[in-house]
């Protein structure tokens, strides 16, 4: 237990903070006299007043204990947000480790979910091939009279989000398509969502021509997971196809990647991530909803039998696509994803998350999730989700005159329809597949991982998208 909420103060605490908005600071009254006058003459010595950023830390004896108490600043009032919150919380508690007691007389600069998530954030490390791991963590205790909150939907979502990180950190000689099935097989026993694994057998018999074709030259053989969780039996046919990206690694195949952008391929299972990360979220809290979560995976890897630049593949649609970039195969595999939600799951919503394009990662950044959509209600609503959570999304142009980009004169579609407007493309390419169905394309290849400490996360992967999707779900 690395965070709880305590509502009388049993023990001695290694450190303590106390949270105050600027102007607004005012000595601790339950100790000596003398201490709090050392403690006014340092503040007045400092001018301590409680803007952002601004710290002061005392040491004393009281009672023949030392006391290590650090005063924080949160700036204005009027100015307090979730998001700086988050970030002014996650800067003051970085550095501590082991027990910290945490005390505000403020409600908003008490918040239960955020001091939580910020504590999972501090405390997640992905340390495990590390012969000398750090594992510097604290232990947060919130004081608050008074308080009936319940943190046991915050810790499903940290939880979730952990899952997710996890899975993109490990590397893709531990995380491959039949690997990540097992963890997929694992969660739903533990989470309780059902699971089922098709091998590249009964792929081939549903027809899934351009997801098999992607994995054909990997020796790792690929994996249809499919994830079900039916909280809303009521309304058995409304079902919410959560789709994920899983390239357990792209190479590029014979379009072969340079290694600088190669390095990083592992992380291009991150959609499947944040659709596991999402299933377990949503059946450890029994939303009321029916989902399906849906991972097409493989790896895209050269070899004799690799899927070459000039070829046709039929889709498990029955549209054919020309192949004219072997690294484009994101699109290839989530277009047969797509079409097996629609005419297996007859899924009644789409929505997929992947690392899908180096164009959104240009055109964004690393901070903001591109989102492509036939159903712009649908957004509003996502975009509303992230805000609890600070992810952010932008509603990205489905523009029908680029359709003509991804035609081909030999066969339905091509792959790629070139580098300009390219995670456009490759939205509408996946439009193709989803017969008029509600659907949200999510790219996050900006988004995945950060290569940077953030402000309030660590470098490495973010577990993108699972808590706005789980906001979503929960409307
Ligand atoms: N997985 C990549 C996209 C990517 C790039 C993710 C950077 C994360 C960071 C994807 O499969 C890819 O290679 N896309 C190509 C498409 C192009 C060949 C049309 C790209 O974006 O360059
Ligand atoms: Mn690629
Ligand atoms: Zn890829």
């Amino acid at each position: 237990m690395s965070f709880e909420v305590i509502n009388k103060i049993e023990k001695l605490y290694s450190q303590s903070v106390t949270l105050f908005f600027e102007g607004d600071v005012e000595v601790c009254e339950h100790i000596s006299p003398a201490n709090q006058e050392f403690m006014k003459k340092m503040i007045e010595d400092k001018n301590f007043t409680g803007k952002r950023e601004e710290k002061i830390t005392f040491n004393f004896l009281e009672n023949g204990n030392i006391i290590n108490l650090t005063y924080a600043g949160m700036g204005k009032r009027e100015e307090f947000c979730r998001n700086k919150y988050r970030i002014d919380l996650y800067n003051v508690l970085k550095n501590f480790n082991k027990d910290v007691l945490i005390y505000s007389k403020e409600e908003e600069l008490a918040d239960p979910v955020i001091m939580n998530e910020v504590v999972a954030n501090i405390n997640y490390n992905f340390d495990k091939y590390l012969a000398d791991a750090k594992n510097k963590t604290i232990e947060l205790s919130l004081f608050k009279e008074n308080c009936d909150c319940c943190l046991k939907e915050s810790n499903i979502l940290e939880a979730a989000v952990a899952i997710a990180k996890d899975l993109v950190n490990e590397p893709a000689n531990v995380i491959y398509p039949e690997t990540l099935a097992k963890k997929a097989e694992e969660l739903g026993k533990e989470y309780g969502f059902e699971t089922e694994i098709l091998d590249e057998f009964a792929v081939e018999k549903l027809g899934m021509g351009a997801f098999l074709s992607v994995g054909k030259a990997s020796a790792q053989r690929p994996r249809l997971i499919v994830m079900r969780y039916f909280g809303d039996p009521e309304n058995p046919e409304q079902k919410i196809a959560i789709i994920g990206k899983g390239l357990t690694y792209d190479s590029g195949g014979l379009s072969i990647k340079p290694t600088d952008s190669m390095k990083e391929m592992k992380d291009d299972m991150g959609g499947s991530a944040t659709a596991i990360g999402t299933l377990c979220a949503a059946s450890k809290a029994k939303l009321k909803k029916n989902i399906i979560g849906i991972v097409a995976a493989c790896e895209n890897f050269i070899g004799s039998n690799s899927y070459r630049p000039g070829d046709i593949v039929t889709s498990m649609s029955g549209k054919t696509i020309e192949v004219v970039n072997t690294d484009a195969e994101g699109r290839m595999t989530l277009a047969d994803a797509i079409t097996y939600a629609i005419e297996v799951e007859k899924a009644t919503e789409l929505v997929d998350i992947a690392t899908l394009t180096g164009a959104v990662v240009v055109a964004l950044g690393n901070g903001i999730t591109g989102v492509f959509t036939n159903n712009n209600d649908n957004f509003k609503k996502l975009e509303a989700a992230g805000k609890n959570w600070n992810e952010k999304y932008w509603n990205m142009p489905m523009d029908e005159d680029y359709v003509a980009l991804i035609k081909s004169d030999i066969a339905d579609l091509k792959n790629s329809g070139g580098r300009w407007g390219g995670s456009i493309t490759a939205a509408l390419f996946l439009q193709e597949f989803t017969q008029g169905v509600p659907w949200m394309h999510l790219d996050i290849a900006g988004t995945v991982a950060s290569d940077k400490n953030g402000k309030w996360y660590k470098k490495g992967a973010t577990g993108v998208a699972v808590k706005t999707l789980y906001s979503y779900l929960k409307g």
